[in-house]
């Protein structure tokens, strides 16, 4: 049987990579972004992955676009939530704006696609939800209360929904990335990023196929007896 998966943000960095892991793995992949439509061809035309645009923090383009990829894909079995974006400052510099943005971007969005694929797999009794948390979401980051605001979150919104789901063979976990040779982790200072890796005692940053592997796992069928569980993929940054 062909499963059918959704990956937020899935053109880009870790996304993309998770988008390619499941489709090695068989799935039927459709991947979401919103923006950068360039990318998203490209990325389409390299995979033959189909790519659909709208915008996670938007409720209704979740519904909506959710029902295109049912139709032109199939009934979702999978969503992988890893859209997220980032808009970094300290309190006494962060507008209300850059607050509001991030957290519905990043937690919202994460309701925002529950919500819209909870009901077909409770009907069809199967279903794999992934969340991308952070290990910012952990253990806090100077300069991102919006970010380990939304991330932390995320595994609150995750082990609530694991409840809820597990008796309609619904699981649903987090996976807790720490900083990876992505777009998003360049935009950091060097200096800060070279201090801030030298904390990772495996003394590299992450790459994106390394977090794919630890979701891609959540998402298969033997994974059935987990559940509200968080994997971090860290190098050891932060250990709970
Ligand atoms: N703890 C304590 N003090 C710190 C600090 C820290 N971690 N980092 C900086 N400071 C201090 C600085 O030394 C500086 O002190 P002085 O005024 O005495 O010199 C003061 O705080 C101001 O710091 P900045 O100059 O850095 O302030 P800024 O306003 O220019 O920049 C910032 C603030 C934008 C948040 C910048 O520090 C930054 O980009 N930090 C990195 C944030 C980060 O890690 N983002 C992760 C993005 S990737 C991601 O999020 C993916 C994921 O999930 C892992």
């Amino acid at each position: 049987m062909t499963r059918v998966a959704v990956v937020t943000g899935g053109t880009r960095g870790i996304g993309q990579a998770i988008s390619c892991k499941l489709q090695q793995m068989g799935m039927a992949v459709a991947a979401t972004y919103n923006g950068n439509d360039a990318n998203a061809d490209e990325f389409a035309e390299r995979t033959g992955i189909k790519v659909f645009r709208w915008d996670v923090a938007d409720h209704e383009a979740c519904l909506e676009g959710v029902r295109k990829v049912e139709e032109q894909v199939g009934p979702v079995d999978v969503l992988v939530n890893n859209a997220g974006i980032t808009q970094d400052g300290t309190l006494l510099k962060l507008a209300y704006e850059q607050w509001r943005r991030v957290i519905e971007t990043n937690l919202g969005g994460c309701f925002n696609m529950a919500k819209a694929v909870f009901e077909g797999m409770k009907q069809r009794s199967f279903g794999r939800i992934v969340n991308i948390g952070s290990v910012n979401g952990q253990a806090g980051q100077y300069g991102q209360s919006n970010y380990a605001a939304a991330k932390s979150g995320i595994h609150g919104l995750t082990k609530a929904l694991a409840q809820e789901g597990a008796r309609f063979g619904i699981t649903v976990n987090a996976v807790a990335p720490g900083y990876c040779d992505t777009d998003m982790v360049a935009a950091v200072p060097s200096d800060v990023l070279a201090k801030i890796v030298s904390r990772i005692p495996v003394g590299r940053l992450g790459r994106a196929e390394e977090i794919a592997d630890g979701v891609s796992f959540l998402c298969t069928e033997r994974a059935g007896f987990i559940t509200g569980s968080t994997l971090s993929i860290n190098g050891g940054q932060h250990m709970y």
